[in-house]
């Protein structure tokens, strides 16, 4: 990674330089991430500074943020709803391109998605910066992606921080009309479970800290100073974030499953506590099923393996781009999606109930399944599908529910508001 200095630079306003069009995107964004096709919405800057709970799921195709202003929880006589008190979770692709340079990358549509260009700073000084592009930006330079790699521990990883500095930026540019010069901040964020012991814990500790973030373009700077920092882990928050957005009681045990791009996790909540010993989590996850599709793709019909981009929409539609002309592939998909399917329950079924004898699949009241690994497709088959024919095996009296949304973000949030208490 580069850092820039900055100092002496001149910011410019965004506002008389753009032009373009949205349709000009050669990708669309991925479903959460909407908003960043809206024109960004703050007339201004001020040197105020506000204090905000945030809660950030930071997985590895996108990172969410959920932001609660304490001057509007404070002000609040009663809570009528979840969705009143977080509002929009607002949401960045994880993949970016650090720029080792000031060089002009231009600007092709007024739309955030269209001018995702920051500048990140942990150093106490603020000097050295490392400048990130996303959306459109980070398409259209040609350098190499960076993103959350497998074979690094997610802690361990720098790209884990810079996401989370953009979540935060970006959400606060999205959320105030004014932008407050510092952000008082109490973080709750989300770990993967093989991540969250001491060693995990207190990296993540080490190298979130306070940061500048700074949006040359629209004449931005904020202070971010980080007041307290909880972490949960990415089961946990989903579950208990359900349960209490959705009203419901939390069962006696409940396993949960997550599939994300990056890692399934699973965790048993057994009367709302965490059972260590059923906790951990594998990389059969989406990297494992677009490899699984590609090398089925190819060996089914002779030719080579599709690119990535093109397999991770089919997953989506169920056909596969060929030139001008789309191929269904939803044979390949239901097989491809079995095959992981059969890989996370042995996984579960070994991890979950080997190490420990106080909750057994039979006992289960349910299992609960979020991210986006379980989702359907326009084809109508998911991975939950032959996951609840072979859970039914071993568990036959207990039920099923898989997450039509992701959680995290709000039940971090609470789980934070809730050890506050
Ligand atoms: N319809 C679908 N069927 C199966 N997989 C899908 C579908 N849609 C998206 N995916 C896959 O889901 C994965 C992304 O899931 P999700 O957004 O939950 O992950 P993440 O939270 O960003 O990552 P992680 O938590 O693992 O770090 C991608 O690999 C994507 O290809
Ligand atoms: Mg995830």
């Amino acid at each position: 990674m580069t850092f820039l200095d900055l100092t002496g630079q001149q910011s410019t306003d965004i506002r008389t330089k753009i032009s373009g069009n949205i349709s000009e995107h050669t990708f669309t964004v991925r479903s959460g991430e909407e908003c960043l096709l809206d024109l960004p919405r703050f007339s201004g800057v001020s040197p105020k500074t506000v204090q905000v709970y945030a809660g950030i799921d930071a997985g590895s195709t996108q990172t969410r943020g959920a932001f609660v202003d304490l001057d509007y929880l404070n002000s609040l006589q009663e809570l009528n709803s979840y969705d009143e008190l977080f509002g929009t979770t607002y949401v960045v692709p994880s993949l970016f391109k650090d720029i080792p340079d000031n060089r002009s990358i231009p600007t092709k549509g007024a739309e955030l998605w269209a001018n995702m260009d920051s500048y990140i700073s942990f150093d106490g000084s603020g000097t050295k910066f490392t400048r990130v592009t996303r959306g459109q930006k980070a398409i259209d330079v040609s350098l190499s992606n960076s993103k959350l790699m497998n074979s690094v521990a997610k802690v361990d990883n720098d790209s884990l921080y810079l996401n989370i500095c953009d979540a935060l930026g970006y959400g606060i540019l999205q959320k105030y009309v004014t932008i407050p010069a510092t952000v008082d901040l109490w973080i709750s964020s989300s770990l993967p479970p093989e991540d969250f012991n001491d060693h995990g814990k207190n990296t993540f500790r080490g190298k979130m800290r306070s940061f500048k973030w700074k949006h040359l373009d629209y004449g931005i700077t904020i202070q971010f100073k980080i007041r307290e920092l909880y972490t949960f882990t990415e089961p946990e928050a989903n579950v208990k974030g359900y349960y209490t957005v959705e009203r419901e009681e939390l069962p006696e045990e409940v396993l949960h499953i997550e599939g994300g791009g990056r890692n399934v996790s699973h965790e048993i909540l057994h009367g709302g506590n965490s059972l260590s010993l059923a906790c951990d989590s594998s990389m059969d996850a989406g990297s494992l099923l677009l490899d699984t599709l590609g090398q089925r793709y190819s060996e089914k019909r002779r030719s080579k393996v599709p690119s990535m981009d093109n397999l991770e929409r089919s997953l989506i539609i169920g056909k596969l781009k060929q030139g001008a002309e789309w191929e269904d592939i939803t044979d390949v998909i239901k097989e491809s999606k079995d095959i992981v399917a059969d890989q996370i329950f042995n996984n579960v079924m070994d991890k979950a109930f080997q190490r420990q004898h106080i909750v057994q699949p039979e006992t289960l009241d349910v299992i609960t399944f979020g991210g986006k690994l379980f989702d359907c497709g326009d084809y109508d088959y998911s991975i939950t599908k032959r996951l609840m024919n072979r859970f039914s095996t071993v568990a036959p009296k207990t039920k099923f529910k898989r997450f039509t949304k992701n959680y995290i973000p709000w039940g971090l949030v609470l789980l934070m508001m809730g050890e506050q208490e």
